[in-house]
């Protein structure tokens, strides 16, 4: 079965994350970057664990430095998207890295990326997020940037970075001034923390979908109050096998997950990082666990339900992913 043309969904994608390796390198090369440890000897992003990782990726988006580069980098995850049957995606994006949170400078970035995604067949919609390792302060800044900017393709506000720096509560007015601008809320948590890290997410952030949230599997409880409240996760399962979250493919929970009555969509969060795509997770997820046809229109339903779009849109596309 090739699910290459089967129509997906996909909310969790990180723009800068998700940078062919080739592009960074050519604008490396443009600017006279140097990107000195960025990539192996194959080409690709070096990286050896979760810490390595973020860092490589900062690295990385030192050659992002204009909103054409912006546009660019926009128009080139997108060809991807829509060559692996994505009809409708949420990028994020990190404005510590278009102008350091300077509401100006962020405009005209997001500007640039909007008319790539304009011209591209994929539904698309932007949340900002903030890089938890940055700190709380950052936090205020990058949300009070997306309050300020809300609507139109912007429409979510969310968190990566290193799940064990603070606590969720520390970021909690970040996310209260995201909620008051109307904007869709997500956090990562229960990646590389245990399911403590998603309770104070949940208790704290207040949002309605959490990026992974796998680590959740580790208590009944907290499934529970996932299944009971209709929390969405937004599960990468090839993420967390090249990040060691588990060992390998079919150690991942997600289907535990589900069994359990939790919602889940699926993505690949940053994909050539984990020499991943849509295409491959859902050809895993059907060798490996035994997804079929009806299982990705579930999910893909679960995820349109939790869209951060407007509701014409969510009504549109729905109808895209009706039982086979
Ligand atoms: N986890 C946390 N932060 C991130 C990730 C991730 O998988 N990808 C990009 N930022
Ligand atoms: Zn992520």
């Amino acid at each position: 079965m090739n699910w290459k043309d089967t129509p997906k969904t996909e909310l969790h994608l990180h723009l800068e994350g998700a940078a062919p390796p080739a592009f960074i390198r050519q604008l490396a090369q443009e600017k006279s970057v140097s990107m000195d440890g960025v990539f192996d000897r194959n080409g690709d992003y070096q990286w050896a664990d979760f810490l390595a990782f973020l860092a490589t990726y900062e690295a990385a988006c030192e050659v992002l430095k204009s909103p054409g580069d912006y546009q660019r980098l926009v128009a080139a995850v997108l060809e991807k998207s829509a060559q692996t049957g994505v009809v409708y995606t949420e990028i994020s994006v990190c404005p510590d890295f278009c102008g350091g949170g300077d509401l100006g400078a962020w405009r005209e970035y997001f500007d640039a990326m909007c008319q790539a995604a304009d011209a591209s067949p994929v539904e698309t919609r932007f949340t900002v997020t903030a890089v938890r390792h940055f700190g709380p302060e950052q936090a205020r800044i990058t949300s009070a940037v997306a309050a300020q900017t809300a609507g139109h393709m912007l429409t979510g506000f969310g968190m990566g970075g290193d799940e064990n720096f603070m606590n969720p509560a520390d970021f909690a007015y970040a996310f209260d001034q995201a909620r008051e601008a109307g904007l869709g809320l997500t956090s990562h948590a229960g990646e590389i923390a245990g399911p403590q890290s998603v309770i104070d997410t949940l208790d704290h952030l207040k949002v309605s979908r959490i990026g992974h949230g796998v680590r959740s599997i580790e208590d009944p409880a907290l499934l529970a109050r996932l299944a009971d409240q209709g929390i969405v996760l937004e599960v990468n399962p090839g993420s967390n096998v090249a990040l060691s979250v588990y060992p390998d493919w079919p150690s991942h929970p997600i289907n535990a997950l589900r069994d359990a009555g939790v919602k889940l969509s699926v993505s690949t969060d940053d994909p050539p990082y984990f020499h991943t795509d849509m295409v491959a997770e859902y050809d895993h997820l059907h060798r490996i666990h035994g997804w079929g046809a009806s299982d990705f229109a579930a999910s893909n339903r679960i995820a349109m339900q939790a869209a951060f779009c407007d509701e014409p849109t969510r009504t549109r596309l729905l109808t895209t992913f009706q039982e086979p």
